[in-house]
């Protein structure tokens, strides 16, 4: 296992120290292929990276991108979609090319299914991931199975209640159907990076990355990647015992 946590002392520098990791591998390679999640706690993440660009430091110009989810119809769902939360905290305000950025559920029958898709582009070299509070990741959801591939879910009720935000509030206007990538899609990325901050996630986090591997918590399938990442603010580790906090940036291994 070699799955390395870094703890900084807050919120924002985790965000901050997770766009940077991205920003390097994307000097390193422009034509890198990115997983990328949504969820509060990817805004400031997404801020940063539009700041770095803003300054230079970072070039979206040849980046290909796949989300993790998007949800499946629904009232208002435009609005409140996975793809309308990436325009508006990253994709307007950096130089991606919008038919490089996918999302699960909308690729038309030619380009074979999204896990084809992100074979065709040579496979995620890193995917970024946060955590639901039950364990979900992207949106896959804990039970006593999880799926392997891109597939269509039923979301539990607490995962509607915690996207209810992007409907203004109205948990009855969240879709109860979503597409996620699925595990082996996600495991599949060269890095994974995982990202949880404040309080709220201590539990989970800890259930995570320092319990048992199990479906019943799928993001502690992160253990099993040989090349995983767990950035954490101090709260959302403390849970965490014996790592203690660290500063500094993060080094692309
Ligand atoms: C949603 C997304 C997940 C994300 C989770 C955490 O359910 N489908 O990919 O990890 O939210 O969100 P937050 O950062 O708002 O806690």
């Amino acid at each position: 296992m070699t799955m390395q946590i870094i703890v900084l002392p807050s919120g924002r520098s985790a965000a901050l120290a997770t766009a940077q990791f991205l920003a390097r591998l994307l000097r390193a390679q422009r034509a890198s292929v990115l997983g990328l999640p949504t969820g509060r706690t990817m805004i400031p993440v997404y801020q940063a990276l539009v700041s770095l660009h803003g300054r230079g430091r970072v070039d979206f110009a040849k980046a290909t991108t796949f989300n993790l989810d998007e949800f499946v119809g629904g009232g208002s769902a435009e609005e409140g979609s996975y793809r309308a939360f990436m325009r508006r905290y990253l994709f307007d305000a950096v130089n991606v090319s919008r038919r490089r950025t996918h999302f699960p559920g909308e690729q038309d029958s030619r380009s074979g299914t999204y896990d084809d898709m992100i074979s065709a582009a040579g496979g995620l070299d890193l995917c970024l991931v946060g955590i639901g509070m039950n364990g979900h990741l992207g949106f896959n959801e804990p039970g006593s199975t999880l799926t392997p591939g891109t597939h269509r879910v039923r979301l539990m009720p607490a995962t509607r209640r915690a996207n209810a935000y992007l409907f203004d509030g109205r948990i009855r206007d969240v879709p109860r159907v979503a597409h996620s990538m699925g595990i082996a899609t996600i495991l599949g990325a060269r890095t994974i990076v995982l990202l949880a901050t404040g309080a709220a996630k201590a539990s989970i986090v800890r259930r995570a990355v320092a319990g048992p591997v199990t479906t019943r918590v799928p993001a502690s399938l992160i253990q099993t990647h040989p090349n995983a990442l767990v950035v954490l603010d101090r709260a959302a580790a403390r849970e965490l015992g014996r790592h203690s906090a660290r500063d500094g940036g993060l080094k692309r291994r």
